[in-house]
């Protein structure tokens, strides 16, 4: 992905989620001088396999498993204090060294105790099926304009009066919910006064120091986090997270220009997942669905929750390259089909009798939408150990083939397992 011309690249989902942007993030990390992560918060789940290790990264760059490279959480980012110490002392327990690489913008909105309450005690969150982390309160403050910034860590006083009014409105929600549950504001207050000292020396102007790397020609890399049919815009709202996911969202999320980045590599899984309600056209039937969830351990990072499956669906994912601008296409666990006897592919909608090339803004249209599919055969053998594109089965690359003249983007990763070894490179 890095060249000359390319330095700053973005990783993005361009599904529901899931896709395997930690590892894609890892693989690539190796090249990088950072790795900034540019929206979400604590919801994310990524999954990185080192082979004797496994590492589930909430809200710390995928990159810090790579020494030497510099990680950031953006401005874009709603961070939960607590959870990201929780997760430093699991990397430093596990041998990585953390001291001194790695950076949260100054920006950032804090994800607090009563977010997280909010999100679990509302039944428009358990609807949606949120991962219950506070990240849409969050969001909602910040846009509200009650939000509470890291760097309101730095002024007590400020700090009592934000955090009264984020208190006070919680707990207006709480009792329009019939929750018998209220926070109280010294809680909060004790709570932050304990990570502030933390906290505030990894706080940094962190656009600024982006920016300085790119000027310094050093190779940036901006990690997306749940998937671009989740994005607040893009997505199948309501049933969507409450970020920009999308390339758009990483410029804006890590506080550089729109002008800055050179590459966007989407990520997709050779099928389709999603967790939570919403539509997924090319759901899979439940006995289908099953085997496809435990080859591919389809099971949420982050939550446990089984998640859902499909076929691979080529509208989502077309839409997806243009709202996202993908210079280039990551296929991740073609593994998990080697046993299929024939694979689906969508190439269409039919919706109303009508055939739907482009996908869909109105749910209730996606609901009638009957996907068309192409079937093709099988390979039936293993393709965990290809580390070549010519290692592949015919029929795995008639399926890849197929896939790229659909969604009109280049090809540039397979991945063929969970090991940062189990890569192609095209
Ligand atoms: P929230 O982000 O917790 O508000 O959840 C909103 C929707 O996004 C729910 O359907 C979640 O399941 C989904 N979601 C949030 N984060 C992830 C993720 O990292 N992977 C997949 N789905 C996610
Ligand atoms: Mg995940």
């Amino acid at each position: 992905m890095f060249g000359d011309s390319r330095r700053t690249v973005v990783v993005v989902g361009s599904q529901w989620g899931d896709e395997g942007k930690g590892k894609l993030v890892d693989v690539l990390a190796e090249r990088a001088a950072w790795v900034v992560r540019y929206q979400g918060g604590a919801n994310a789940g990524h999954t990185v396999d080192l082979g004797d290790s496994t590492f589930v990264l909430h809200q710390i760059p995928s990159g810090i498993l790579h020494p030497g490279v510099r990680c950031a959480i953006g401005n874009g980012v709603v961070l939960d204090p607590d959870q990201l110490f929780e997760e430093i002392d699991g990397l430093v327990k596990d041998g990585i060294d953390v001291e001194g690489r790695l950076y949260v913008s100054d920006r950032a909105h804090l994800v607090l105790p009563y977010h997280k309450l909010v999100d679990a005690e509302s039944s428009a969150s358990k609807a949606i099926g949120t991962t219950g982390r506070g990240i849409g309160p969050a969001y909602e403050d910040k846009v509200a304009r009650r939000g509470v910034r890291v760097l309101d860590l730095r002024n007590k006083d400020r700090l009592r009066e934000l955090v009264t009014q984020g208190a006070d409105h919680a707990n207006a929600q709480l009792g329009r919910f019939k929750s018998d549950k209220r926070v109280r504001v010294e809680d909060t207050l004790a709570l932050l006064d304990k990570l502030a000292g933390r906290l505030l020396p990894l706080a940094e102007d962190v656009g600024l120091m982006v920016h300085r790397a790119i000027k310094s020609g050093a190779a940036v890399l901006l990690e997306g986090a749940q998937g671009s049919l989740l994005d607040v815009d893009h997505g199948t709202y309501p049933y969507v997270t409450s970020s920009n996911t999308t390339s758009g969202g990483a410029a804006v999320g890590a506080g550089i220009a729109p002008t800055a980045i050179d590459a966007v590599l989407g990520v997709v899984k050779a099928y389709t997942t999603r967790v939570g309600g919403g539509p997924l056209p090319t759901e899979m039937d439940e006995a289908l669905a099953e085997q496809t969830r435990k080859l591919g351990n389809e099971y949420g990072a982050t939550t446990g929750r089984p998640r859902r499956c499909g076929w691979f669906d080529a509208v989502v994912v077309r839409y997806a390259a243009r709202i996202n601008g993908l210079t280039d296409l990551a296929v991740t666990k073609l593994d998990v089909l080697d046993t299929f006897e024939k694979i689906a592919l969508c190439s269409a909608y039919e919706i109303d009798g009508e055939l739907h090339h482009e996908f869909p803004a109105d749910l209730t249209a996606l609901e009638r939408a009957t996907p068309k599919y192409e079937w093709l055969p099988g390979w039936k053998r293993s393709t965990a150990d290809a580390r070549r594109i010519e290692d592949l089965p015919d029929e795995a690359r008639r399926y890849l083939d197929r896939m790229r003249e659909l969604v009109e983007t280049p090809i540039t990763y397979v991945s063929v397992g969970t090991r940062r070894d189990q890569i192609i490179g095209l």
